[in-house]
């Protein structure tokens, strides 16, 4: 790990950091992100230049071949998060806790330290609103890094009846950008923001100071996160409208890769068609 630290002194474009994440919200650069499960996809979405890799639990659904998230376990979380971490050389790292492995703040902290020792993840993320603060509280008290993912809460997914955008209604729309504030208050570094309308997207956005990812939040955010295989076109079956998938104009993987974050960098993902009101 130190060896590749020093190797990375040396390189053109210095490794992406919390607080680099900071200073592009800062500067209005938007945020690429997308996610990855092995060593090979990570290689080369580094390589396209996207700023956030994330082993999401959607690795449940697209690696696993789940109808959800629910069956991960943070024992494959670390498998996948240890095979991207080695062919990452720019992008921030950050995994995902799966269902059940954030109950309490001392088996939160737990699992998050395996994840960051054991699987080189940089940040955490957990899905939670206002009945998360003490465990996000608790992990960024010991300095682990903290995404907070609201808004669509997939692991819930048996609880909502389905996956369905969130925040229609005024007083749900209230709640989300008090549970985002709460969250920033209790230490989350970034907060990801899931399938809510734009309006809602950039309101949230405007309620924090820390970069909001958003996917299918719309424009209106700091940055925007994909699912790699759903917008690559690998995904079978009816997809969410905010998914653009990019291959059948890039025509090969890397460049697919290098037009997402382009389209990102640029604003022009997510348009319109992409976005929910
Ligand atoms: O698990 C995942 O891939 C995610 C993204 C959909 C944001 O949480």
């Amino acid at each position: 790990m130190a060896y590749k630290q020093l190797q990375q002194r040396g390189m053109a474009q210095p490794p992406v950091t919390v607080s680099s994440l900071r200073n592009m919200r800062a500067e209005a650069e938007a945020i690429a992100c997308l996610t990855a499960y092995d060593a090979s996809f990570a290689a080369l979405v580094d390589e396209a230049g996207v700023d956030v890799v994330l082993v999401g639990d959607s690795l449940g659904m697209v690696i696993q071949g789940h109808d959800t998230t629910v069956p991960v376990t943070v024992a494959d979380i670390i498998y996948h998060c240890r095979a991207v971490s080695r062919g990452l050389q720019r992008a921030f790292l950050m995994a995902d806790m799966p269902f059940m492995s954030y109950t309490t703040p001392v088996q939160a902290l737990d699992n998050a330290v395996r994840m960051m020792q054991e699987g080189g993840a940089m940040m955490v993320k957990l899905e939670g609103g206002l009945s998360q603060l003490r465990i996000v509280e608790h992990l960024a008290q010991h300095d682990i890094p903290v995404c907070a993912h609201i808004g669509l809460k997939p692991q819930s997914v048996h609880k909502l009846g389905g996956f369905r955008v969130q925040g229609r209604q005024q007083a749900e729309a209230t709640r989300m950008v008090e549970e985002a504030r709460a969250l920033e208050q209790a230490g989350a570094d970034i907060i990801l923001l899931e399938c809510v309308p734009g309006e809602l997207g950039r309101a949230v956005r405007d309620a924090v100071a820390v970069p909001v990812i958003g996917i299918g939040a719309g424009p209106g955010v700091d940055g925007q996160i994909l699912v790699l295989y759903d917008m690559l076109g690998i995904t079978q079956g009816r997809l969410p409208r905010f998914v653009c998938d990019f291959m059948p104009e890039a025509g090969a993987v890397p460049a697919a890769c290098a037009a997402y974050v382009r389209a990102v960098k640029e604003r022009r993902y997510p348009a319109p068609e992409h976005c929910f009101s």
